[in-house]
Parts: C-alpha cells; sequence; structure tokens
C-alpha cells in the first residue's frame, strides 16, 4: 500500500521561485527580500512588482505600475449593476467569488492565453479586486459605490472607497503593511488550488474563482473573522481566558492559532501585534489587542501554539472601522497578486496537477439489477 500524505503535508510538488518559507525558524521572503524588511520599507504596489517581475523595480517602473494599476481600478457598470441585484449572500464571500467570475465575461482577452494577454489580466484583476470589495460593502448597505480615488496608492483608495472618507496616513500606511504582509504565502490552499486549476490551461479568472472558493473556509481565509466575532462574543479579557479554556477543554480549535508550515512565531504575526497595539492605542479602543495579548499567553503557555496572520488582523482591521465579514475579502484584496504571480508561473512552465489516491474501497463487485438489490 502506497503511503498516504493526508493533507499534502510536507509533498512538496514543484520548484517555485516566489515565495519561500522556513517553518522552524519562522522566516518568509517574497523572492528572497525578508517580509520584515519588505513591511517597514515596501509599499504594497512595490511588492506586487516584485512578485510578478523577480526584483524590486526601479523608480520609473514602479510609478508606472503605479499608474496602470490606478487606471485599471474601474469595474464595468454592468457588475456594479449584478451586485445591485444578486440576492444577499449567507457569507460575502460567495457575493466576491461571483464578480470575480463574472468579470472574464466582461474582459476582452478572458481567453487569451498568451503570457502578455495573462499579465494584463493579472493587472486588471489585481487592481479591481479592491473595488469589487468596496462596491459591495457599500452597496449592501444600501450606499452608492464611491469612484476610485487616482490620487491615492492602494491601500488608502481601498480605505477611501470603503468607507466614503479618506483615511489618515498612520491608518493607510499601517493598512499598506497589511496588504504587504497577506500578498503571498507560497503553495497556501487558495494558491495551489488557483495552480491546479492553471495546470489544466484553464483561463487566469477561472483560476482566480478557484482560490476563492478555497480562501473561503474558516480553515484558511476565514480564520479572522472567526477571530473578530469570538472577541465581539467575549468582551472582557477575564471572560476571554475561560472562553479559550472551554474550547480547548472541548478539542475545539482556537481561530487564529496554528500553522501546519510555522513551528514557531508566524513573522507575519509579529507585524500584525504592533499594528494591532497601535491601532487600538490611537483609536482609542486598546480592549481588542489586550484580549487578544492574553488569548495568545494562554495559548503559548497551555499548548505552546503560536498566533498566526489572522489573529492580530482581527483585532486591528476592526478598529480601522472594516466591517468584520469582510476580513476573507481583504484578505483577497492583497493575495490575488500572489494568487496571480503563481498562475504566471505555472503557465510559464505547465504540467497538468493530477495526484494519486490509494484506493480503500471495496473491489471486485458484481453488477446487481435494481429490482434484485
Ligand atoms: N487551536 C487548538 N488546537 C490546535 C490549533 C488551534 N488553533 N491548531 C492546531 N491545534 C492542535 C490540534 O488540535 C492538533 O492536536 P492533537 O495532535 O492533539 O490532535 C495539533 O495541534 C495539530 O493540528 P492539526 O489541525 O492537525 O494541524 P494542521 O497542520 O492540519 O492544521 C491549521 C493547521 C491552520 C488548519 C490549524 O492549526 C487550525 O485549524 N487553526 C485554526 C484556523 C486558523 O487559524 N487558520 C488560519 C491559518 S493561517
Amino acid at each position: 500500500m502506497a503511503e498516504v500524505k493526508a493533507g499534502l503535508q510536507d509533498v512538496v510538488i514543484a520548484a517555485s521561485e516566489i515565495c519561500s518559507i522556513d517553518g522552524a525558524k519562522g522566516i518568509l521572503t517574497y523572492r528572497g527580500y525578508d517580509i520584515h524588511d519588505l513591511a517597514a520599507h515596501s509599499s504594497f504596489e512595490e511588492v506586487v512588482y516584485l512578485l510578478w517581475n523577480g526584483r524590486l523595480p526601479k523608480r520609473a517602473e514602479l510609478a508606472e505600475l503605479e499608474k496602470q494599476l490606478t487606471e485599471n481600478r474601474a469595474i464595468p457598470a454592468e457588475l456594479i449593476d449584478l451586485l445591485k441585484r444578486l440576492p444577499p449572500p449567507q457569507h460575502p464571500m460567495e457575493t466576491l467569488r461571483t464578480a470575480v467570475s463574472a468579470l472574464s465575461l466582461y474582459d476582452p482577452e478572458a481567453e487569451d492565453m498568451s503570457m502578455e494577454a495573462n499579465r494584463r489580466k493579472a493587472l486588471r484583476l489585481t487592481a479591481q479586486m479592491g473595488t469589487l470589495v468596496a462596491a459591495f460593502g457599500r452597496i449592501r448597505e444600501g450606499k452608492e459605490s464611491v469612484t476610485p480615488d487616482p490620487n491615492l496608492n492602494s491601500a488608502a483608495n481601498f480605505l477611501y472607497m470603503l468607507k466614503g472618507q479618506a483615511p489618515n496616513a498612520e491608518d493607510a500606511r499601517w493598512f499598506d503593511v497589511a496588504l504587504i504582509l497577506h500578498a503571498d504565502h507560497s503553495f497556501n490552499a487558495s494558491t495551489f488550488a488557483a495552480r491546479v486549476t492553471a495546470s489544466t490551461l484553464s483561463d487566469l479568472h477561472s483560476a482566480i474563482t478557484s482560490a476563492l472558493g478555497t480562501l473561503k473556509g474558516p480553515l484558511h481565509g476565514g480564520a479572522n473573522e472567526q477571530v473578530m466575532k469570538m472577541l465581539l462574543a467575549v468582551q472582557t479579557e477575564a471572560k476571554a481566558e475561560d472562553h479559550v479554556r472551554g474550547l480547548l477543554a472541548q478539542k475545539k480549535k482556537v481561530m487564529g492559532f496554528g500553522h501546519r508550515v510555522y513551528h514557531t512565531e508566524d513573522p507575519r504575526a509579529t507585524v500584525l501585534r504592533k499594528m494591532s497595539e497601535d491601532l487600538g492605542r490611537r483609536t482609542g479602543q486598546p480592549k481588542w489587542f489586550q484580549m487578544s495579548r492574553r488569548i495568545e499567553d494562554l495559548m503559548i503557555r497551555e499548548k505552546r501554539i503560536n498566533a498566526n496572520v489572522d489573529f492580530y488582523s482581527a483585532s486591528a482591521y476592526y478598529v480601522l472601522g472594516i466591517p468584520v465579514d469582510l476580513y476573507p475579502l481583504i484578505f483577497a484584496v492583497s493575495r490575488i497578486s500572489g494568487w496571480t504571480a503563481h498562475v504566471l508561473e505555472q503557465y510559464a512552465n505547465n504540467r497538468l496537477i493530477r495526484p494519486l489516491a490509494e484506493y480503500t474501497g471495496p473491489r471486485g463487485q458484481k453488477y446487481v439489477p435494481i429490482d434484485r438489490r
């Protein structure tokens, strides 16, 4: 019997030049650049260039990409119309998944599989993702969608389109950092799903739709939403400990903790902890950070399980005024850059991804006609 690697744990399925993770040391790099360096010095747009091109841009190259991203933010009026007509989803990810799939119907190059067309589609989708999420966020509240502001970068423009008011410089910079931290994470479940779809030589919009369906699950992109729901339900530091102890006693997972690859602190959590603390203090809402800290201490003390990327992003997004059920969609606003980088890499050196299963069902069954069963 062949050995089954449940959940593909520790299985290396392809070579990739985009992102590396050292799970033992807690090091994450994009194209060889440490995530801490990028978070401290870079911008989301610069990271997008890096992921797509394999090197940091020169000043003029960055300016050109920023211009192209800005120029491609608009979504077709028909799609705004669609967002208004679709029934209220049970979860907003349903709408985003549907809308991204629908975008291909308005993309004149949807079925053009040349590398140049795929790069242009990657650019359009990356520019449009934030517009879609913000438009949905407003339309469901009965408000008009906000036209993108070409004078704002991706991070500030997203907050502006969502809230109808430009963010202050500190909020905008922290959100930019959050986008940098979420941009890529190697062969995580949604990226792998995108690559599987791309490996059939299906189109880029289909690959991203697969990724969105995969990101939606609570074990992946849905975790930070669950973290915030827990913090809101619990409300006080004292109750937070009891609540988490209760979950552990029932052998339930505490959302925002644990990771398949990191056996030490997720380096993104290190930055997001600071973000949550700083934003909490500056907005006069330190309570969510303090509760989170208490839960983290307990999880490390009792279970030796570290916080992951989803733990502190929850309280940080909350004080930025982002609706809780949009958190997984925010993940997509950033991760679209990594997904598209991986899809382009897959197309450039494609081999159909098609693993095997160890069959454990019955064998040699004799067909019995239906009226004799
Ligand atoms: N809370 C409590 N216990 C946890 C845990 C958590 N968040 N994450 C892992 N564990 C425990 C498991 O119960 C298991 O214990 P056991 O061996 O005694 O049964 C052990 O750690 C291994 O967990 P497992 O779920 O098998 O690891 P995995 O590699 O398959 O899962 C995750 C990784 C991320 C899916 C898992 O840690 C998880 O479900 N976390 C919560 C969801 C989350 O935050 N997802 C976002 C990831 S960035």
